[in-house]
């Protein structure tokens, strides 16, 4: 498996990813993967921020990672979008994908990285807060499920300056050492 820039040579390989995701995983993604043209676009025409995939040998897209910059007088902060193919997970991709994110955002000079995780996704939890992110704001029935459920959200921050000494307890320091994609 390799983390790549995402590039309009994904597009296909991205559009099947989102859409083999299953409905009941789209209720704890923010990212609108429901959309084709929508996900196509973020290959083809790419915006504000950094987006990466994890592909494997035959092409397919078997993970997905941005960090989107906020604008403005937050504009030192990074909100973090982070997805794993049902069945890539537990094998350590999502957490491949959310360290290098991390490096390539403290390397491009952010201070802050911030994500939205509804508190009922244990492994999303888990593993953000083995990266060194803590909780900072529980937003109460802050998001309506596809069910039409409303649902809390926790907001989970990395701090740069703060954690750095936690960090290289995970190897994302010596990580910044190292060329990456
Ligand atoms: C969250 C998500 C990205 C994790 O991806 P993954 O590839 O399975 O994660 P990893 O294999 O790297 O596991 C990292 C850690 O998560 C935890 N974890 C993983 N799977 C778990 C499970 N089924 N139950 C409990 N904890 C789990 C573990 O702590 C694990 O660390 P360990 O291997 O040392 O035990 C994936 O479940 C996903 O795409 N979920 C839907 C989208 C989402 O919630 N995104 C986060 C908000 S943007």
């Amino acid at each position: 498996m390799t983390v790549v820039p995402l590039s309009p040579e994904h597009g296909d390989a991205l559009v099947a990813f989102a859409r083999d995701l299953p409905e009941g995983d789209r209720t704890f993604i923010k990212e609108d993967l429901g959309d084709p043209a929508t996900v196509r676009g973020w290959a083809t025409e790419p915006s504000g921020g950094w987006r990466w995939v994890a592909v494997a040998d035959d092409g397919a897209v078997r993970g997905y990672v941005a960090v989107l910059p906020l604008t403005g007088w937050s504009d030192h902060v990074g909100e973090v979008r982070l997805v794993v193919a049902p069945a890539a997970r537990g094998t350590g991709l999502g957490r491949d994908l959310a360290r290098h994110a991390l490096v390539q955002a403290v390397g491009a000079g952010l201070r802050k990285l911030v994500v939205e995780v509804v508190p009922d996704q244990g492994p999303a939890l888990a593993l953000f807060t083995g990266l060194g992110f803590t909780g900072e704001a529980l937003l109460r029935d802050q998001i309506r499920g596809r069910d039409g459920e409303l649902r809390d959200l926790m907001v989970l921050a990395h701090h740069v300056g703060d954690t750095w000494s936690r960090m290289t307890a995970v190897g994302v320091a010596d990580a910044l050492d190292r060329p990456t994609g």
